[in-house]
């Protein structure tokens, strides 16, 4: 496969695809008539191509026909009934797929071995080219292809190789975690709208407080707490605000948040 000519088939074009397709043509150099892309709603896919640029397909063996890599993109449920109307249209191709549960071991129980499989598990955020994408560290990828493709994917956020059997955590975290820190935004600008500041301006000043202290970790690599502890002058407001948040169960709440994902993907 030639990764600079390559022609890119999406199955499903939701908010995962959309994010994943829009990267792609605006970052990574794909100009509209190399993506094509099948939803069953063709109406919507149509209405979805103009606005990123991509050919619409009214079946998913004209989306495959001119492709070289294939992104699954639809829900997982909708996957094993698909994969029975496409199974010989892959053979030979790249398969990327991002549906939960889905990893290479599933799929080699169904495909060709001819089918080159990567799992990846996106995240929202990648629509802001601040995703994390977590690659399966198995795969049947070429290895030069598996590195293009891991850098097309970049230009959405962190990507990470990750064993197999810690996609599970990786995915719980990485994927459900948006959801909790959106919680965290209302919350602690629900308390700035108590004290008079107006609320989208509330919602302004808390996620700049979070990405910017996401940043400083991630920039300086130092560990939360000695952060946490720089902040903290002896008998401050901050610390007052830590206890508070240690009485209210706050570590604990996030621990056990990402266990009941855990739990419910089993
Ligand atoms: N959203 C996330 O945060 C996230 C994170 C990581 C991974 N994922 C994975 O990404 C995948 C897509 O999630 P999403 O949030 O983008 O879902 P979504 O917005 O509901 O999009 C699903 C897409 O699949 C299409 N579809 C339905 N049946 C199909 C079929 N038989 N063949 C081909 N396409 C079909 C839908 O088309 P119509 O609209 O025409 O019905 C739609 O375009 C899921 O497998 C999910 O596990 C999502």
């Amino acid at each position: 496969m030639d990764t600079k000519t390559c022609k890119i088939a999406f199955l499903g074009m939701g908010n995962m695809g959309s994010a994943i397709a829009g990267a792609l043509r605006q970052k990574a150099g794909f100009d509209s008539t190399r993506i094509y892309a099948y939803a069953p709603h063709y109406e919507k896919l149509e209405k979805r191509s103009k606005e990123i640029g991509f050919i619409p397909c009214r079946s998913p063996q004209q989306a495959l026909e001119n492709a070289d890599v294939v992104i699954m993109a639809c829900k997982p449920y909708q996957i094993e009934k698909l994969l029975g109307q496409i199974k010989d249209d892959l053979r030979g191709k790249a398969l990327l797929s991002i549906a939960l549960g889905w990893d290479l071991k599933k799929y080699q129980t169904i495909l060709d071995p001819s089918v080159r499989i990567q799992f990846v598990m996106p995240n929202t955020p990648a629509q802001v080219g601040e995703g994390v994408m977590l690659f399966e560290s198995d795969n049947t990828l070429e290895e030069q292809e598996r590195k293009e493709i891991m850098n097309w994917f970049s230009k959405m956020g962190l990507v990470v190789d990750l064993p197999t059997h810690l996609m599970g955590i990786g995915g719980a975290l990485t994927g459900c975690g948006p959801a909790f820190v959106d919680l965290m935004i209302e919350a602690y600008a629900d308390a700035a709208v108590s004290y008079g500041i107006p609320r989208e301006q509330a919602y302004r000043l808390t996620s700049q407080m979070i990405l910017g202290a996401a940043k400083l970790q991630l920039e300086t690599g130092k560990a939360p707490g000695e952060l946490k502890d720089a902040v903290c002058s002896p008998g401050g407001s901050t610390i007052k605000g830590v206890m508070a948040l240690e009485k209210n169960g706050y570590r604990a709440a996030c621990i056990a948040a990402i266990q009941a994902a855990m739990d419910k993907s089993k």
